[in-house]
């Protein structure tokens, strides 16, 4: 079989690395590649959002299987188009990725089933926003709403931070459209678990658990990053805490997004916050996370 890897990080390295131990894998591809992934496959110079020019290269290489890492092309519907046209392809519908694509839609679906999270309100308008701070003390959470490739959090230690915050989003635009919606958070504490699972649509199978270094340089200091490395699998993850992860998060939220016909088939990652009040979900990610991966 053929088999292309889209995207270009660490994830994809590792991707490629372990899909070609298949003995069913005859001749491997990556797009657009690095130089790690160079030396197990054949780069392929296309972007990894460039959907056209992907779905093209896969019909002429007759493509058996195809794994999608970054979001970016899982939100822009990559999936669909493949499908469309017979290809077969791993990883959710521009749908069923909204739950990663839209924090707001994310957070609605879990309140809606009753999964554990932070209370949040979401805005669309600066006016609405400013308006939930009237009573707001102590730390919070704002968000852009969208893809804003991890930076779009901003933790705020007060309310004058949080409308600091909100202006950063919804004035100067600093995250473009993702800032179109945003998302107002309670401030959880606790210590930080990536859980991944392979979804078929149904049911859930979960993979070790995994820490990421989110701070940007040593000694836990300077801003969060999407992740500066990772070690697996996190120790603070008990067994009974995988237990309530897969039970009272994972498997309902797949359920959830059946019932509201956006089957979620791919890898579901949720983030969670190891509280005192038992895990709750930061986010969920509609791909393999990077660097756990
Ligand atoms: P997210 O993209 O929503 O996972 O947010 C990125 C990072 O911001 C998370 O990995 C956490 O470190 C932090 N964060 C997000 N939401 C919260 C929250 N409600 N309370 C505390 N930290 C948060
Ligand atoms: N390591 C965080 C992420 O993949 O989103």
């Amino acid at each position: 079989m053929r088999v292309l890897v889209i995207g270009g990080g660490g994830r994809e390295h590792a991707l490629v690395w372990k899909i070609n131990q298949s003995p069913k894998v005859n001749e491997i591809f990556c797009a657009p590649g690095n130089t790690g992934t160079a030396e197990i496959a054949q780069n392929v110079p296309i972007p990894a959002d460039q959907i056209d020019q992907l779905l093209e290269f896969a019909l002429e290489k007759e493509i058996g299987l195809t794994v999608v890492g970054p979001e970016q092309p899982l939100v822009m519907g990559i999936v669909d188009r493949f499908q469309e046209k017979g290809l077969r392809i791993f990883g959710p519908t521009a749908r069923a990725a909204e739950l990663e694509g839209s924090k707001a839609f994310s957070k609605d679906i879990m309140k809606k089933y009753g999964l554990p999270t932070a209370e949040y309100k979401t805005f669309s308008s600066h006016e609405l926003a400013q308006g939930y701070f009237d009573k707001e003390t102590g730390p919070i959470v704002v968000k852009a709403s969208g893809l804003a490739a991890g930076k779009g959090v901003i933790l705020c230690r007060n309310a004058k931070e949080g409308l600091n915050a909100v202006d950063t989003i919804m004035k100067d635009k600093s995250f473009g459209e993702a800032g179109d919606q945003g998302v107002i958070e309670e401030f959880l504490e606790g210590q930080e678990v990536s859980v991944l699972a392979f979804s078929d649509g149904s049911t859930v199978l979960l993979m070790d658990s995994a820490q990421d270094h989110k701070a940007a340089l040593d000694g836990d200091q300077g801003p969060n990053t999407g992740g500066m490395g990772a070690y697996s699998p996190a120790p603070v993850f008990t067994d009974l805490l995988r237990q309530k992860a897969r039970d009272k998060i994972m498997l309902p939220l797949v359920r959830a997004m059946k019932a509201e016909g956006r089957p979620y088939q791919g890898i579901l990652y949720a983030g969670l916050m190891l509280t005192k009040h038992g895990p709750k979900t930061l986010e969920f990610n509609a791909r393999f996370g990077d660097p756990e991966t």
